[in-house]
C-alpha cells in the first residue's frame, strides 16, 4: 500500500460503483450509494479536494459486509487478520477489516493509505482519527437511507446545526461533538445488550473528548 497520486476520475468511480454493486444486495448497494453521496456532500464542507479519494473509500467501505460471521473469520485467517476473543464476540466489525484488507488484492488501483484507514476504522473509529476517518465514519452513520431512530437523531443534529454557515473551527467542532454522540449511542446500545463494546471504539470516544476539552 502507499500514498497514491489520485488516479482516478468519474470513469473509474462509475467503473468501481458497477463492480460493488454486482457483489452486494440491492439493499447494501443502496446503503452504500447513499454513503457515497453524504461522503461527497461532508467533502464539499471540510475538505473538497478529498472528494474523489473518499468516494472511492465510500463505494468500497461495505466490501464485504454481507459474508456471515464464519465466513468472515475465514476470511481473517485467509488475510492474516488476528482476531482476539473479543473481536470474535462482535462479528459486526470483521467486515471493516477483511474490506480494508482487500482493498489491495482485489482493487490495487485505489490502495491508498489514506482511503484504506478509512474503510478500516469505518465501524468502531479509534484513537486519533483523521479528518478522511471521521467523514467516512460520519457518513456511513447517517446517511440518507438510514431510518434507524439514532441515525435520524443524528443527521438532523448534524445539518440543522447549519454547517454551511459556519468557521472551519467550528464545523470540525461540530463534527467530533456529533461523532461523540454517535459513540455515545452506539456504546449505550451495546451495553443495553449486553455486548461487549471495542476497545477502539472506547479510545476513539475518550481521544475526541480530550481534544474538545484541549479547544476549551
Ligand atoms: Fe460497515
Ligand atoms: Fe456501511
Amino acid at each position: 500500500m502507499n500514498q497514491t497520486m489520485i488516479s482516478w476520475g468519474e470513469a473509474e468511480l462509475d467503473a468501481l460503483r458497477s463492480s460493488v454493486m454486482a457483489e452486494m444486495s440491492p439493499f447494501r448497494f443502496t446503503h452504500t450509494a447513499a454513503v457515497e453521496d453524504m461522503t461527497a456532500r461532508l467533502c464539499a464542507l471540510y475538505c473538497p479536494e478529498k472528494t474523489m479519494l473518499l468516494r472511492a473509500a465510500a463505494l468500497l467501505h461495505d466490501l464485504t459486509k454481507e459474508k456471515k460471521a464464519p465466513e468472515q473469520e475465514a476470511l481473517c485467517e485467509q488475510l492474516g487478520i488476528a482476531l482476539t476473543p473479543t473481536d470474535r464476540m462482535s462479528p459486526k466489525t470483521h467486515h471493516a477489516k477483511t474490506a480494508a484488507a482487500l482493498i489491495p488484492v482485489r482493487y490495487p488501483g485505489f490502495a491508498d493509505d489514506e482511503l484504506v484507514a478509512a474503510v478500516r476504522y469505518h465501524t468502531t473509529g479509534r484513537a486519533g482519527m483523521t479528518l478522511s476517518e471521521k467523514l467516512i465514519y460520519l457518513a456511513d452513520y447517517i446517511d440518507e437511507s438510514r431510518t434507524f431512530p439514532d441515525c435520524v437523531t443524528l443527521r438532523t443534529c448534524f445539518w440543522g446545526a447549519d454547517p454551511e454557515s459556519m468557521s472551519m473551527q467550528e464545523r470540525l467542532s461540530l463534527l467530533d461533538d456529533v461523532i461523540i454522540l454517535s459513540f455515545d449511542m452506539t456504546i449505550r446500545a451495546l451495553l443495553s445488550e449486553g455486548a461487549p463494546i471495542s476497545p477502539d471504539t472506547v479510545s476513539a470516544r475518550s481521544s475526541l473528548l480530550c481534544d474538545r476539552a484541549k479547544r476549551k
